[in-house]
C-alpha cells in the first residue's frame, strides 16, 4: 500500500476583476471600516462575465502540472471540491477534464464547502492507498459571486472567487513536499447554520418560478464563527498529538481563511506568532475550498513556506465539515 504522499505542484488563480470594500459601499449599506475590523477582508475578485468555475479550474491545474513538470494525460484521476459547480450534472471535474484536453481518467466532485480541498485531497490518498502508481489531480474552484444575495450586507462583503490546485503522487521517503497525516470531522446537526438550500432536491421548485434568498449563501455568522475556533483548534490538536509533534514544531500555519479573526484565534490556541501564520484574506476574501489551495500556493511560490518546514493546515465550512493536514516541506 502507498504510504507516502507527495505533493509535486500548486496553482492558483484569481479573476482579474477586483471588488473593493469601497465599491462594495456603494452596493450595500456597510463600511469599509466595518469589513476591514470584522473579518480582515479589503479585496476580493470577481469572475468575468461567462467565466465559470471549471475556466479557473484548468488555469490553476494547467500551473500545477506545470510545476509538477506534468502533462495532464499522465494522469489517473481528477477531483474537483466546489459547492459552486458549473452544472449539477456533468461534473464540474468532468468539465475540467475536457478543457484540459484529455480523456479516460476517473472525475469526480467533492462537497465539503469550504473544507472541501481537505476532503478532495483525503479522497486522493484514499485512491493512492488503492492504486500507487495513481497520478491524482485535486482542484478547488469556487465562483461564489453567483451564489452571493447582494443585498445582504451580513454576507455579500465576506466571498470571493478563486482556483487552486495540486498533484498528488506516490513517492520515496525522502521526497518533498509531503502530505504527512490528515483528520476530517463533520456535524451534519448544525447544517442549518450555512446553507445554500436552493436548487437542491429537497426544495421543490417549479419552472418560472423567482428564484428566493435560499438559493444563495445564508449564514449565521456569530454562530459559525464559535463553531470554527473551536473546531479547527480542537482537530489540529488531535492530529499533532497522533502524529506527536508538539506547537513548538510547526514553521507555517495555514488556516482557511474566512476571517481574520478566526485565523488569529486559531494561531493564539497554538502559541504560534503571527509572522509565522500565513493569510491572505484581505486580498482574496473567503474562497472556500479554494483558500487553502490558493494560499498553499501563494506561501510556496513567495518564499513563506520554505524548504523543510512543517506546516500544519485547518479548515472549516458548512456542514458542518472540518480538517487538518500536516505537510513537511
Ligand atoms: O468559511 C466558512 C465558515 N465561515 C465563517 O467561519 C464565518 C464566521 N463568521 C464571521 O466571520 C463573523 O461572524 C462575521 C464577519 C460574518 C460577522 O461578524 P460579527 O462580529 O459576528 O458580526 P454580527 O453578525 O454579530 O453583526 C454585528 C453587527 C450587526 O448590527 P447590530 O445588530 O449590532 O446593530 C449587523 O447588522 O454588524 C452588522 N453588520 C454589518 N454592518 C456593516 C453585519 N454585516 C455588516 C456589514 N456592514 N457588512
Amino acid at each position: 500500500m502507498q504510504t507516502n504522499y507527495i505533493i509535486r505542484g500548486f496553482g492558483h488563480y484569481a479573476p482579474e476583476r477586483v471588488l473593493t470594500n469601497a465599491d462594495l459601499e456603494k452596493i450595500v449599506d456597510t463600511t469599509d471600516e466595518w469589513i476591514t475590523s470584522r473579518t480582515g477582508i479589503k479585496q476580493r475578485h470577481i469572475v468575468a462575465e461567462g467565466e465559470s468555475a471549471s475556466d479557473m479550474a484548468a488555469q490553476a491545474a494547467r500551473q500545477a502540472l506545470a510545476e509538477a513538470g506534468m502533462e495532464p494525460a499522465e494522469l489517473t484521476h481528477i477531483v474537483v471540491a466546489t459547492f459552486t459547480p458549473d452544472s449539477m450534472i456533468p461534473s464540474t471535474a468532468c468539465v475540467l477534464q475536457s478543457k484540459l484536453g484529455i480523456s479516460g481518467q476517473m472525475c469526480v466532485d467533492v462537497s465539503a464547502a469550504c473544507s472541501g480541498f481537505l476532503y478532495a485531497l483525503q479522497t486522493a490518498r484514499g485512491y493512492l492507498a488503492l492504486e500507487p502508481e495513481a497520478k491524482v489531480l485535486v482542484v478547488a474552484a469556487e465562483v461564489i459571486s453567483r451564489r452571493t444575495n447582494w443585498d445582504d450586507r451580513a454576507t455579500c462583503v465576506l466571498f470571493g472567487d478563486a482556483a487552486g490546485a495540486v498533484v498528488l503522487t506516490g513517492g520515496g521517503e525522502d521526497e518533498r513536499p509531503r502530505l504527512l497525516d490528515m483528520m476530517l470531522a463533520a456535524d451534519g446537526s448544525l447544517g442549518d447554520l450555512l446553507t445554500v438550500h436552493g436548487g437542491g432536491s429537497a426544495y421543490a421548485y417549479k419552472m418560472g418560478e423567482p428564484v428566493g434568498p435560499e438559493y444563495f449563501v445564508q449564514m449565521q455568522g456569530r454562530e459559525t464563527f464559535k463553531h470554527a475556533v473551536r473546531n479547527m483548534t480542537s482537530i489540529c490538536e488531535a492530529l499533532l498529538e497522533r502524529h506527536g509533534v508538539g506547537k513548538s514544531e510547526i514553521d507555517v500555519l495555514l488556516p482557511h481563511q474566512a476571517n481574520w479573526r478566526i485565523i488569529d484565534a486559531v494561531g493564539r490556541k497554538f502559541e504560534i506568532p503571527p509572522e509565522k501564520v500565513f493569510a491572505n484574506i484581505d486580498r482574496y476574501a473567503n474562497t472556500s475550498a479554494a483558500s487553502i489551495p490558493v494560499a498553499l500556493s501563494e506561501a510556496v511560490k513567495t518564499g513563506f513556506i520554505k524548504p523543510g518546514d512543517l506546516v500544519l493546515l485547518t479548515s472549516f465550512g458548512g456542514g458542518f465539515t472540518w480538517g487538518s493536514a500536516l505537510v513537511r516541506f
